[in-house]
């Protein structure tokens, strides 16, 4: 499968509408990657829907899946996700008794393998095994809701990254999550994100596409290699 270069703009459907999906992710069809929150009441404190329903979304939408997952019990549920055919796979560091074995068994599948980090969990344990992932997810709020406010003081962490997977050579995705809108986005391209992913920023904007084409814009503005 080819992806489409970054920045890469990933609406969250967390901030559709649950009984009008089909006609959400159509509205969403612009953008690179749909952006899927799969939460377990356990992991974090809300429950959105599993597999059943992923798998569906996954059959209507017009562009690939970027799966987050906030579930527990991640090394026994997340291979799942992969098999049905999410191009993306992510997990949180938090939840996996091994990320490195999982990860190389959602590429096995054949999906892009993400690992995750909350705002309280640094990122230096996994510098050392950046190539055993596809993506790294850098959370800007704590994972559970959307229309929370984006912690800035997360781009130290994304530096962080970036700067090892620049060292390594390394064409790994850095993802930022929560708060992502025009305003705050800017920052994240410059500590080093080349993926994105917004929620109420997209489904809350009057023109959604205008909205998608916005945020690309000003993450190309602002990114940098290091
Ligand atoms: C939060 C989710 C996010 C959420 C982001 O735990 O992982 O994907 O949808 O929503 P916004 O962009 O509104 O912060
Ligand atoms: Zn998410």
């Amino acid at each position: 499968m080819t992806f489409p270069p970054a920045p890469r703009i990933n609406p969250s459907i967390l901030s559709a509408d649950f009984v009008n999906m089909e006609r959400d992710l159509q509205r969403i069809s612009g953008a690179d990657l749909v952006h899927v929150d799969v939460m377990d009441n356990h992991f974090v404190p809300n429950l959105t829907f599993g597999m059943q329903m992923v798998e569906r979304v996954q059959q209507t939408s017009p562009i690939p899946l970027d799966v987050h997952l906030m579930i527990s019990d991640v090394d026994r549920w997340g291979p799942g996700y992969a098999e049905l055919g999410a191009a993306s796979v992510t997990f949180h560091a938090e939840a996996s008794q091994n990320p490195v074995l999982l990860a190389r068994r959602l590429r096995e599948i054949g999906a892009r393998a993400g690992v995750a980090v909350k705002p309280g969990t640094p990122i230096e344990p996994l510098l050392e095994h950046l190539d055993e992932f596809d993506q790294v997810l850098i959370m800007t709020v704590e994972p559970g809701f959307g229309g929370q406010g984006f912690m800035a003081s997360m781009m130290n962490k994304l530096r962080t990254v970036s700067e090892e997977a620049h060292r390594r050579g390394s064409n790994v995705w850095l993802q930022v999550d929560g708060g992502i809108a025009p305003g705050t986005i800017e920052q994240a391209a410059a500590a080093g994100a080349n993926t994105f992913v917004a929620g109420s920023a997209v489904f809350g904007a009057d023109d959604i596409d205008g909205r998608i084409g916005e945020l690309r814009e000003l993450a190309r503005a602002h990114s940098h290699t290091p």
